[in-house]
């Protein structure tokens, strides 16, 4: 790639397309530079734009309300379900208006929201879904990949997500051969080919280093999953009975743990506990998109979306990666027991 001097939309890209496609389990997969663009654009190259309202769940990261937002839609905000955090089909429902044309669920934490009842909703009303699948790469919903079920899906590869690239990155993933002819010219300055530009388009391309990069992961990311389920699983065997919420996985789903979310009352005391004992944390997210400045005045305000807002006062992120050592694990489970019983820090 060097030595051709190959940077742009190179022979990487292609072929880390190709094999994206495959590992989602769909047709088309188009590099984008990052998760935030792949909802945007996949919005744009379904038609979604200005007048458009597009529902999504209040507690997620603020991009992808942004995204919508910058595809000149509205981002129309529901509430979640208390045991999953993902977006509450019920609360979709009844969002509905005539201008509604989209709706955007979160895989949150890598577990996938509730699709089959999304895609009925969708049908029935004549919208489209956009998964942000931005932390659920290769997740599992009733056996299909996380991507492959809305009518296009978005995923960042920011290096911190399951599959990540050394800077930022994205892809939009489609099984319709339209949207994804739309999706690519849009990241191209908006030609299908060379200087010929059919639309106002962007310059939001994968990188082709960073393609190179994430295609050598991309044939390590089944196992890397494995990884971070097993920990998972070792986090809920030694947290049990402790004191804390523990996080809920459906049994139809594959979770792919992105996070490991625990809930409880006392969070910055036990973060703050957490945090003497070595053990690194974090909270994702502590204030939902109604709550940000961005969004004052232009969405309904606090006390709208109790479920969302609650847990943002109680989740709190313990450590969690595929080489995460069976001792870690442990270490981690044991101080939060500690913290929660008030008993002295293990440091
Ligand atoms: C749920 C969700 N949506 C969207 C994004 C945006 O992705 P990016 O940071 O690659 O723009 C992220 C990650 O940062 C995310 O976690």
């Amino acid at each position: 790639m060097l030595e051709r001097c190959d940077f742009i939309l190179g022979g990487e890209v292609g072929a880390f397309e190709s094999e994206f496609a495959a590992f989602c389990e769909v047709r088309h997969a188009i590099g984008v530079d990052s998760g935030t663009s792949a909802i945007e654009l996949a919005l744009r190259a379904l038609g979604v734009g200005p007048g458009d309202e597009v529902i999504t769940a209040a507690n997620t990261f603020v991009a992808t309300a942004f995204a919508i937002s910058h595809a000149g839609a509205t981002p129309i905000l529901v509430d979640v379900d208390p045991r999953t955090l993902t977006i509450a089909p019920e609360l979709v429902e009844a969002a509905i208006t005539p201008r509604t044309r989209a709706i955007v669920p979160v895989h949150l934490y890598g577990q996938p929201a509730e699709m089959d009842a999304l895609m009925d909703i969708a049908a029935r009303h004549g919208l489209v879904v956009v998964e942000d699948a931005c932390q659920a790469h290769g997740a599992r919903y009733r056996g299909r990949r996380a991507g492959s079920i809305g009518h296009a899906a978005a995923f960042s590869f920011f290096p911190a997500k399951n599959l990540g690239c050394y800077g930022d990155g994205g892809a939009v993933v489609t099984d319709d051969p339209e949207v994804a002819d739309r999706a690519r010219a849009l990241r191209n300055y908006g030609a299908p080919r060379k200087h010929h530009h059919e639309s106002i388009g962007f310059n939001r391309r994968l990188d082709t280093l960073q393609a190179a990069v994430v295609r050598v992961k991309l044939r390590n990311l089944d196992r890397y999953n494995a990884r971070r389920r097993h920990n998972a699983q070792e986090y809920l065997r030694l947290l049990e009975g402790v004191g804390v919420e523990l996080p809920f996985a459906e049994d139809h789903v594959e979770h792919v743990w992105h996070l490991f979310v625990i809930q409880a009352a006392d969070r910055d005391g036990l973060a703050s506990r957490l945090g003497e004992a070595g053990v690194a944390t974090g909270i994702h997210y502590p204030v939902p998109i109604h709550l940000q400045p961005a969004y004052a005045g232009s969405v309904p305000g606090p006390g709208s979306f109790p479920v969302a807002e609650g847990a943002a006062g109680r989740i709190l992120s313990l450590p969690m990666f595929p080489e995460l050592e069976q001792a870690e694990i442990e270490y981690a489970a044991a101080a939060v027991a500690a913290a929660v019983d008030g008993s002295p820090s293990l440091v």
